[in-house]
Parts: C-alpha cells; sequence; structure tokens
C-alpha cells in the first residue's frame, strides 16, 4: 500500500492517507503506525470503512483490547465495543461522556495506553475532540515546580469527590468488578519514547498522598492552567472515514459539546491494554 503521512502540528499529531485497513497490512506499514502513535501522540487514518469487527482487528494492530468500565454500555452486539453517543442520557439530562479534559480510566492501577475512535455519525459542524500534549507540558514547567511534583503520587478513583463533572453512575454489576484505586506518579515516564509527562485527571483525582485535599487541589489546578494551554493543543476537526487513535500516556483529551443537539454524534470507541505508570 502507497501511503502518504502528514503532520497535524508542529509538536504532535501524525496523519497518514491511502490506507486501507480492512485490507491485509504489511509488517512494515504496521511498524510505522506504531511508531508514529509513540512519537506524535495522536494519530489519524483518513478514509477507513469499518464495520464494528474491522474496527476491532484495525485497532488490534496497535494492542490488546482493554474492556471498558460500564460493561452495560456498549455497540448492540459487540460487548468489547463502547461508544460515545450525544443521545446518552442521565435521569433529567442529556449526558456528553468526556466534556472536560482528562486521561481514560486512570482509576486502574495498569490504565489503557491508548484509545481509538470512529465516528458512525456526526454533526455537520462543531464536536471536535482537544488533545493536549503532556509531554510538551511537562518540559516547559518551571525547575522548582519539577522538584516540587517529582515525587508525587496521586491517587484514581472512578470519580473523585472533587471533579469537576459527573460520571454516569456504574451499574452494580460494573462497580462490583471495578479494580481498586490508581496511585500513579504525576509525572510519568513513556515506557516507549522515555519522555516524561504530567499524569492529570481532575475527574478521577482524589488525593495527592501525603498532602492535605486544600493543597493538592491548589496543585492540580495549578498544573491544568498549564497543560491546557493552546499551545500544547491539537483540536480534531472530524471527518467521516477518520480511525483516531491517541496515547493516554502522553496526552489529555476532552469531547465539545458546540453543535446543533438535534444532530447525531456517535461513534465507536475502544481502549487497548497499558502498563502501571512509573
Ligand atoms: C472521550 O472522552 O473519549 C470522548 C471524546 C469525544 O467524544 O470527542
Amino acid at each position: 500500500m502507497v501511503f502518504t503521512i502528514t503532520p497535524l502540528t508542529q509538536h504532535m499529531g501524525l496523519e497518514f492517507r491511502g490506507l486501507d485497513l480492512t485490507e491485509p497490512v504489511a509488517a512494515e506499514t504496521r511498524e510505522a503506525l506504531n511508531r508514529a502513535f509513540i512519537d506524535y501522540h495522536v494519530v489519524v487514518i483518513r478514509d477507513q470503512q469499518f464495520t464494528p469487527p474491522q474496527f476491532i482487528a484495525a485497532a488490534e494492530l496497535f494492542g490488546e483490547l482493554q474492556p471498558h468500565d460500564k460493561k452495560e454500555l456498549h455497540v448492540p452486539g459487540y460487548p468489547q465495543m463502547y461508544f460515545v453517543s450525544n443521545e446518552q442520557t442521565v435521569p433529567g439530562k442529556r449526558f456528553i461522556s468526556g466534556e472536560t479534559f482528562h486521561t481514560d480510566h486512570s482509576n486502574h492501577p495498569a490504565p489503557p495506553k491508548a484509545t481509538l475512535l470512529f465516528p458512525a455519525s456526526l454533526p455537520t459542524t462543531g464536536g471536535d475532540t482537544q488533545y493536549v500534549n503532556m509531554h510538551e507540558a511537562y518540559d516547559d514547567l518551571p525547575e522548582p515546580t519539577k522538584r516540587r511534583i517529582e515525587d508525587l503520587n496521586a491517587v484514581h478513583v472512578y470519580q473523585s469527590r472533587y471533579s469537576p463533572r459527573e460520571l454516569r453512575p456504574l451499574s452494580e454489576a460494573s462497580a462490583r468488578v471495578l479494580p481498586p484505586p490508581g496511585i500513579h506518579p504525576l509525572v510519568r515516564t513513556h515506557p516507549e519514547n522515555g519522555r516524561k509527562a504530567l499524569y492529570l485527571n481532575p475527574v478521577r483525582i482524589e488525593s495527592i498522598v501525603g498532602m492535605g485535599d486544600d493543597e493538592a487541589l491548589d496543585l492540580v489546578s495549578e498544573l491544568m492552567t498549564h497543560a491546557t494551554q493552546k499551545k500544547y493543543e491539537y483540536r480534531h476537526q472530524w471527518q467521516h472515514g477518520d480511525m483516531v487513535i491517541w496515547d493516554n500516556r502522553s496526552v489529555m483529551h476532552k469531547a465539545n459539546p458546540d453543535y446543533d443537539m438535534n444532530e447525531r454524534r456517535y461513534l465507536y470507541r475502544l481502549m487497548l491494554k497499558g502498563d502501571v505508570p512509573v
């Protein structure tokens, strides 16, 4: 397969065109995709046409599927495939998942290394996904801040009592199989590219080990303000056929509910197993 690659910003994101991931993928193409994922953190593969099993097979070019916490919600017929949809509700209101910056499933002792989305239905405009580069954000921190946070660990639970937004409650069956909270360094080193990154998630961080809650909240808020500056961002404007994979060890992301809610936004969503952050 002849394909082209184009950087999406100066600091992250790589676009592939000319690939058809429903066809057998050569070893060197698979290697190029995985290298791009590790070095560019967000990879966009344009012009794909997937059924759910084909999307799963394409995701598995990058690793092994990680089950989602909400066992009760999945694409009909595919328990291993979750989805995001603007048609979901929690009692009394519409529910948009992922509306504030976060990294996925950081409440797990070994959070997923990657998340993938593939759109089945998109609004005419808007509904972008924003990403921020947590390696660049870490590198730019003042040295005293780096020294202050280098040995700190945060406790990540399913939903922090300080979360800026509500998550959908888990069913009893899903809550029963939830792993114990993840206790993760605020600064993690990527196991494959060797770079340090801030590892933050205000939705799930309930405390910082050895620190009072007020001080911990101030610190997380200060680091979030720094990390979410526009200079660290890649903003993905969805097109039909986009398969997007991102590295949860390198970026935070968020969804934008800035479109006409009479239009349907529905994307298939998969995650891939990761390792214990160090
Ligand atoms: C998510 O947080 O995975 C959802 C992202 C999106 O819907 O754009």
